[in-house]
């Protein structure tokens, strides 16, 4: 993408001791910390994987970045039909980031088992599948067939920021539908780990998250695109062609953090619902903080753009950071910015 210039991270301007506490006992000299993480009963290597839609189906970054070294690879949505998704433009290059109205374009389900799917089998890293919907029965479709018969498939994410077709709204942003699609596919789902993709366009994350743990999410993933806007001064209309798109990347990330964090607190860890945290992640530093708001693996987006190996430096870096803070485990890092001020 020709003049991408992402700000770089502001981990520089607020050093990691800032945010750890002391209090961490350092462990046994010379012990080569693990990134290992579960994401409920999914063990992965590392804690670091893809966000959908950045990725593509692999096949497309397989010549750039070593992706089998990925603690786990999401798909871009995959719905029951094809779809070709919104006009151009859709991406549109913003300050810190970008903004995208993609609509959700994709081959298909039938037509990502049979062209995509080997493909992910050869990585030999666990696949998440990340799928949309427009009414419950498209989700549970999708989700129960990939439970059901793709044994490559290791995790369903549900993108609930589509629109309702029968009311307008979209599932990510009304609790009791949201768990009422939830409860529907937990139903249908059992090999797999249910992750809710949970939209950050809402009063209140935490009450979103809590209407998916208590319908049966395994884990929860956040946040998704910010609904936002950019406009042409000459032409004096929207730059995309769908008007709003949704924003990613370093501009998000420090409502990101609070994001998960504040899940983390409210719902998230008494209820031992693991979290996958987005927005925004450039470096193993955002990584690092992500995990020490209460995240337990992490997903790369739109830093993709800007290198597609980053995943690689990211771990390297969590590692070093671990070792030199005598840390152990991921475990260990999870949530450690905080307990709640106040009882919930
Ligand atoms: C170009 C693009 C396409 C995306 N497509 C999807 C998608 O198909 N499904 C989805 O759930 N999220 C999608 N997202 C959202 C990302 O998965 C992620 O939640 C968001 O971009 C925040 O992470 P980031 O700041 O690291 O990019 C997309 C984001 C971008 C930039």
């Amino acid at each position: 993408m020709p003049g991408f210039t992402l700000f770089p991270s502001t981990a520089k301007l607020l050093p990691m001791e800032q945010h750890t506490p002391s209090a961490i006992a350092p462990s046994p000299v010379g012990t080569t910390p693990s990134l290992k993480t579960l994401v409920g009963k999914l063990e992965l290597a590392n804690p670091v994987m893809t966000a959908s839609g950045t990725c593509g189906y692999a096949d497309e970054y397989a010549d750039f970045a070593p992706l089998s070294q990925l603690g786990a690879f999401v798909t871009k949505s995959i719905s029951r039909q094809p779809r070709l998704g919104n006009e151009s433009y859709r991406v549109v290059e913003t300050r810190a980031g970008m903004l995208n109205a993609i609509g959700l374009a994709n081959i298909g389900l039938e037509r990502f088992v049979k062209e995509k799917v080997p493909r992910l089998a050869a990585m030999n890293i666990p696949a998440i599948v990340n799928v949309p919907g427009w009414s419950i029965e498209d989700y549970v479709d999708v989700a129960a067939y990939l439970d059901e018969h793709v044994p490559v498939v290791r995790g369903i994410e549900l993108n609930v920021s589509c629109p309702n077709v029968k009311n307008g709204l979209s599932f990510g942003t009304d609790p009791l539908r949201l768990g009422e699609l939830v409860a529907a596919v937990r139903k249908r789902v059992q090999r797999t780990v249910l992750i809710v993709k949970l939209s950050p366009n809402v009063a209140d994350i935490a009450i979103t998250a809590k209407a998916a743990i208590d319908a049966g999410a395994d884990a929860l993933s956040l946040v998704n695109t910010f609904t936002a806007m950019a406009i042409d001064i000459e032409t004096q209309k929207p730059v995309l062609a769908n008007e709003t798109g949704g924003l990613s990347g370093p501009a998000i990330k420090p409502i990101a953090v609070f994001m998960v964090n504040r899940v983390y607190r409210q719902v998230a860890a008494k209820n031992h619902i693991p979290i996958i945290a987005m927005g925004g992640v450039q470096t193993w530093q955002d990584a690092a903080e992500f995990i020490l708001a209460g995240a337990s693996a992490v997903a790369v987006g739109t830093a993709l753009f800007v290198n597609p190996a980053v995943h690689v430096d990211i771990c390297r870096g969590l590692s070093a950071y671990m070792a030199r803070k005598g840390l152990t485990q991921i475990a260990d890092l999870v949530g450690r910015c905080g307990t709640p001020k106040t009882p919930n």
